[in-house]
């Protein structure tokens, strides 16, 4: 598989099967990963992966906290939104959320079974493996980007390895009781947590592939030769 391959076949998983990854591929991924960017070489990133029993005690933990307080933690990282978001974003975003929803043939008015689906991200949507992606809360905007991108460098190396992931900025939503499971220190705070497995290849909800804006849209190329 080439860097373009795995580009193009990345796409958010969310149904997987329980076959489960090899400790050796996950410490792969993870550590190939390494490579990737940051700012000054601050390399802000801190990961925390889970399989197996840790796994299955994390999930049972936070279960019960979702069916408690399905909002999460009460406290949560960050806005995963800015309030008021504007176009074209507001929009972008729309469309994604029914894109979704309609694969799995739940409409709009159904707010009982969007919100169950919903809470598939506390199950990892069925992975065997689960990280989280921490930095360190003293650190700002351009250290957050930094950690985007060795998140982005574990999405296209799992490619390589037949594997496919979802991010999950929801998981910012329930910090404590991560935290608190995890045993994570407190200067650090959690960014994402992420999905990795074998694609379920049934599921309809993997047949959706999300819109993007042409790079016409975007981007502005000045100096370089008609073609
Ligand atoms: C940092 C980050 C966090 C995300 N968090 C979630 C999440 O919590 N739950 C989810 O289902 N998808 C999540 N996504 C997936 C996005 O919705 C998805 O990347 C986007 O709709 C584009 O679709 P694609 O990944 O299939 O190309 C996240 C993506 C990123 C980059």
């Amino acid at each position: 598989m080439n860097v373009s391959d795995a580009v193009s076949s990345r796409m958010s998983c969310r149904a997987f099967l329980d076959t489960p990854v090899p400790g050796s591929t996950v410490r792969a991924i993870l550590d190939a990963a390494r490579r990737a960017p940051s700012g000054g070489n601050l390399q802000p990133w801190w990961v925390y992966a889970l399989a197996g029993q840790p796994l299955a005690e994390l999930r049972a933990v936070v279960r019960t906290q979702i069916m408690t307080n399905p909002r999460g933690d009460g406290s949560h990282e960050y806005d995963i939104y800015p309030p008021g978001l504007g176009e074209p974003y507001r929009t972008r975003r729309f469309k994604a959320g029914e894109d979704l929803y309609a694969t799995v043939n739940i409409p709009r008015e159904d707010k009982m079974s969007r919100l169950l689906q919903l809470a598939r991200n506390y199950d990892f949507f069925g992975a065997p493996v689960g990280f989280f992606f921490y930095l360190d809360r003293s650190l700002g905007p351009p250290q957050w980007s930094d950690v985007g991108m060795y998140m982005q460098t574990v999405m296209l190396l799992a490619r390589e390895h037949g594997l496919h992931t979802c991010a999950q900025e929801i998981w910012s939503l329930v910090p404590a009781t991560v935290g608190r499971f995890l045993d994570a220190p407190p200067n650090l705070l959690l960014f994402s947590g992420m999905a990795l497995g074998h694609a379920d290849p049934s599921h309809p909800i993997n047949t959706l592939r999300t819109e993007r804006a042409t790079l016409e849209e975007f981007s502005s190329l000045r100096g370089f030769d008609a073609t």
